[in-house]
């Protein structure tokens, strides 16, 4: 089965052509840079700029792959959530491709998405749980078959990779802020700053990161490592630092990074191993942007190791937003025969257990 996917639902436009459960023919991703000068994603510009790139995405990911459009099976494009305005690009679209070539389309819930990366990599062992971190969303997800998804916990506030952009935004680094903070945290002591870990009720599976955020700000403002914000650089977000300036920052600013990052690993590999204790399952998944931190995928080995149970994570590049995720989760909708109609809507917000 060939599938084209479609991903537009924030600020990177991809398409992915997708042969039957892992063979990915092309996997394009256009990432919009030009946010860095806002530090962060400005809907407006972002559904603009699917527009320009969404037709050459297409046309680059079908040409890679060696296909021809007739030759599609089927075409999965991203519902939601997301912002609306993004969104409606790539689902337009895809629905007025498979229109137009008289093809099955589906629509796919951004999170199963993400899950589904996971099958790109290896056929997912079930009963297991996931751990969903990307820059929209944290959640942890068990799942007792495939496709059927149970919610046992989610952040109450920020998500995790808001966390790391967030703090990442306070020192300089331009968004998104993830891989460069993980670089930056290498060269500091993760347990020189004493930062919180939010105490929720007893047994709670959620998450919390606004009082990480307001403790990392008031510790780099009362040492005086936030950057000077008084002199704009053109095209610059005024606190954007140069990845030298980066590397020349105080040792201090590097301590309040590490261990920034160690609070965030720390709550969510401890949530991820109590999930997993919780529902007796022996295999648990990472998915979404923040997979890809190396500390984070470390800790959660060490810890599941210890009720022998297994850590899979997709390689980086399909941990972050990407369209064959997209298809892969589309693909095994059209192979149990469903699809969507063209009534269907974009919608920004939307519960994964709900959506099908
Ligand atoms: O899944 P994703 O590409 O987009 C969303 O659906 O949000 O996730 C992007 C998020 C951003 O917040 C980014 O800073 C974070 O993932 N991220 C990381 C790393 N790589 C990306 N966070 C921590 N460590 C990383 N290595
Ligand atoms: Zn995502």
């Amino acid at each position: 089965m060939l599938v084209l996917g479609i991903e537009t639902s924030c600020d990177d436009t991809a398409a992915a052509v997708l042969r039957d459960d892992r063979d990915v023919l092309a996997n394009v991703v256009a990432s919009q840079l030009t946010h860095r000068e806002y530090g962060g994603v400005v809907p407006e510009i972002a559904s603009r700029q699917h527009l320009k790139h969404i037709v050459p995405v297409i046309q680059a990911a079908l040409d890679r792959a060696g296909v021809r459009s007739a030759d599609l099976d089927g075409i999965a494009a991203t519902a939601g959530p997301g912002l609306l305005g993004s969104l409606l690009v790539g689902l337009s679209l895809g629905k007025s491709l498979a229109f137009g070539l008289g093809k099955p389309f589906i629509g796919v819930h951004h999170i199963e998405g993400h899950i589904m990366a996971n099958w790109l990599v290896a056929d997912m062992h079930f009963p297991n749980v996931v751990l969903v971190i990307s820059g929209g969303h944290t959640q942890l997800v068990h799942m007792p078959a495939l496709g059927v998804f149970e919610e046992m916990g989610a952040t109450r506030d920020d998500a995790a990779g808001e966390a790391f952009d967030k703090i990442g935004k306070m020192i300089g680094i331009p968004y998104p802020a993830g891989p460069q903070f993980e670089r930056l945290a290498g060269r500091g002591d993760a347990n020189a700053v004493l930062l919180p870990r939010a105490r929720l009720e007893p047994g709670s599976l959620d998450f919390s990161f606004s009082g990480l955020k307001t403790a990392a700000r008031l510790v780099l403002e009362r040492e005086g490592l936030v950057p000077n914000t008084n002199v704009p650089r053109i095209g610059m977000a005024a606190s954007d630092r140069t990845p030298e300036e980066l590397l020349q920052m105080s040792p201090r600013a590097y301590d309040v990074l590490a261990s920034a990052q160690e609070a965030i690993v720390d709550a969510l590999s401890t949530k991820l191993d109590a999930a997993v204790a919780r529902a007796g399952v022996r295999h648990a998944y990472l998915a979404g942007g923040v997979a890809a931190n190396g500390p984070l995928r470390a800790r959660c080995n060490e810890l599941l190791a210890r009720q022998s149970a297994s850590l899979h994570v997709p390689p980086p590049r399909l941990c972050t937003d990407n369209a064959a995720m997209i298809a892969c989760a589309g693909a095994f909708h059209l192979r149990a025969g469903r699809s969507s109609g063209l009534g269907l809507n974009a919608f920004a917000r939307g519960p994964l257990e709900s959506w099908l």
